[in-house]
């Protein structure tokens, strides 16, 4: 009993004890003791639960929102995440200690539930799609991605921000992206002037239909859900039940389970247990939940952070490069995304 109330709780912290819960206060300590002593003896009457390996992956593309999704697709109580990044197959020195070290990376999960892992970089990584492959032929996998100029500032943003954080300069731009060409190289705001690194990984990642190929030469396109993170942003319901029923869940999360957060940008989420949270579900409920057994969560100051500027001219040359692009995307996924093309 106790081992199974330990293995429960390091599920039920991602939600509860140790993240970034705004509101948690002493109030919340005895039902969410009730809570867990009643999980602990549902799961003791369900016997088969234990540590798996993933059934579903989020594949990536980073910067697109994949932690919004993770921590919204763990608002199903059949879904068990891994809380961080295992890098499993990207990674040899993870890949080198074989699945049974992966297995033990997920939380345990009982047999009515799947198990579902996100590392974003998975998307990029030559070898991964033949990896995961041979360890599950019929894992489900979901792609996430976002307009590919947006993506690629975000990514410099906050690689820039990493180096300030070391104490680093800040990364400029557009010498980030784009290469100064031409003899006289004074500075100039011209674009035409300026050659795109092109073949730079954060200009690559946004290559989307590049890397969905080389996945679907293992996988049939029906085991891939590729979502567009603008939607994620604007309406995470009608995305979340898209998600619930490509991993064959029972739908559960409803517009009832996000507030939108003015002073964030972003929808939050809200999550209780009696099922449907009380209090104002739309884009004007800003505040959580007073209730003790609904919890609010906000997304880190990682997500949604202020971008470097990037004048309208390499905007649009990026716009251009990246089009023809993402109309192979649209083709490969049969659904046309509407981003700007130039
Ligand atoms: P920005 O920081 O550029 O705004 P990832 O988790 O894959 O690194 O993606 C981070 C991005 O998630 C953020 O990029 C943000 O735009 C996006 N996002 C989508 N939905 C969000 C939400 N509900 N809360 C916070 N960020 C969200």
């Amino acid at each position: 009993m106790l081992l199974l109330l330990f293995m429960w709780l390091s599920r039920w912290q991602w939600w509860q004890l140790l993240g970034s819960w705004s509101r948690l206060d002493q109030r919340l300590s005895t039902p969410l003791l009730l809570q867990a002593v009643s999980k602990v003896e549902e799961m003791a009457a369900r016997a088969n639960c234990s540590q798996r390996l993933p059934d579903v992956l989020i594949i990536g593309a980073r910067k697109s929102g994949t932690r919004a999704l993770l921590d919204m697709i763990a608002m199903n109580s059949k879904v068990v995440v891994a809380p961080q990044e295992v890098h499993f197959f990207d990674r040899e020195s993870n890949y080198g200690r074989g699945l049974q070290w992966y297995r033990h990376q997920f939380p345990v999960a009982c047999d009515d539930q799947v198990v579902l892992e996100k590392t974003p970089k998975y998307l990029v990584h030559p070898a991964t799609p033949r990896r995961v492959f041979e360890m599950n032929p019929n894992i489900l996998l979901i792609l996430l991605v976002r307009e590919p100029v947006e993506r690629l500032v975000s990514d410099i943003t906050q690689l820039s921000l990493k180096r300030v954080g070391l104490g680093l300069a800040p990364i400029q731009l557009p010498s980030a992206i784009f290469q100064m060409v031409g003899a006289n190289r004074v500075f100039s705001n011209s674009s035409a002037r300026w050659r795109l690194r092109e073949k730079s990984t954060p200009v690559q990642v946004g290559v989307y239909q590049r890397h969905l190929r080389r996945w679907l030469r293992h996988f049939d396109r029906h085991r891939l859900l590729v979502l567009d993170s603008g939607a994620l942003m604007n309406d995470p319901a009608t995305t979340l039940a898209r998600v619930e029923q490509h991993l064959h869940v029972p739908h559960e999360i409803t517009r009832h389970n996000f507030y939108f957060n003015a002073s964030k940008g972003f929808y939050c989420l809200r999550r209780g247990d009696r099922g449907v949270a009380s209090g104002n579900s739309s884009r004007s409920g800003e505040a959580g939940s007073e209730d003790p057994l609904v919890s609010v969560k906000c997304l880190g100051s990682t997500k949604g952070q202020r971008h470097l500027q990037l004048p309208e001219p390499f905007r649009h040359r990026l716009r251009r490069y990246y089009a023809p692009h993402n109309a192979k995307l649209y083709r490969l996924v049969g659904e046309d995304f509407g981003w700007p093309v130039d």
